[in-house]
């Protein structure tokens, strides 16, 4: 039996590979992508399709939230480190300086904390509720529970989608107000819109943000486009 060959698609650069980066350009500097490799956008493509099972939502996505989290890591300072190996050889390394807590932002923020403990072991997270006020139509901080010595580490902020960022600028706000520097801050979300971009990192430059896509816009319900719909219903109901 002869196989016929499949054929073979040859990583691609970032902007041969797809063009979502000029949804806004130029990037803050402050604005970190995942590398936009056709692998990574077959992950996002799978959990865009509104006919992908519960259970792939699940799988894809935590897949994307381990590399966001790895991306976040990057971004931490380390300082010298030496070891002996077992060798008896003598190993000039490096290590992490200082101490990182996540802060999940409730409730579709809660869906990254699992990706954020497999890569950190016995990693503290802290959660934040921040809902729309009716009267005000202002975001409104309703619940938070931090670490005690929060005002110490680097916070890993955790929300999926970045629509207008009224719930992310909220959280940053108590987070500075709980004595954390904004640059000890990194903002990780699967996907941003241009608009929530743009107004978060105009009134946060010096805080990192790591982002897995960057889509076109917001609609009139203020939902990404093309985005993936409500993720906290996507990931949480059946
Ligand atoms: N939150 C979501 O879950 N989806 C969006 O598109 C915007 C905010």
């Amino acid at each position: 039996m002869s196989l016929t060959p499949l054929p073979l698609t040859p990583p691609q650069p970032a902007h041969e590979a797809n063009t979502n980066l000029a949804h806004l350009n130029p990037l803050p500097k402050s604005v970190f992508t995942l590398p936009q490799t056709a692998q990574l956008e077959a992950l996002y493509t799978i959990i865009r399709d509104k006919d992908t099972s519960r259970g792939d939502f699940l799988f894809y996505s935590d897949r994307i939230i381990r590399l966001l989290v790895e991306e976040g890591l990057n971004h931490l300072p380390v300082v010298k480190r030496t070891v002996e190996t077992p060798t008896g050889a003598s190993y000039d390394g490096v290590g992490f300086k200082g101490k990182i807590c996540g802060v999940s932002i409730l409730r579709a923020g809660e869906a990254m904390e699992a990706g954020l403990r497999e890569v950190c072991r016995s990693v503290r997270i802290g959660k934040i509720l921040i809902q729309r006020d009716e009267d005000t139509a202002l975001p409104k901080l309703f619940y938070s529970k931090f670490p005690q010595d929060i005002a110490s580490r680097y916070v890993l902020l955790l929300d999926p989608m970045l629509a207008t960022g009224g719930s992310a600028m909220k959280a940053v706000e108590v987070l500075i107000e709980h004595g954390v520097p904004e640059e000890r801050i990194i903002f990780i979300n699967l996907i941003a819109s241009p608009e929530g971009l743009t107004t978060f990192c105009g009134k946060y430059p010096r805080l990192k943000v790591i982002t897995g896509w960057i889509d076109q816009g917001l609609n009139e319900k203020a939902y990404i486009i093309p985005g993936l719909g409500d993720f906290g219903e996507r990931r949480y109901c059946a």
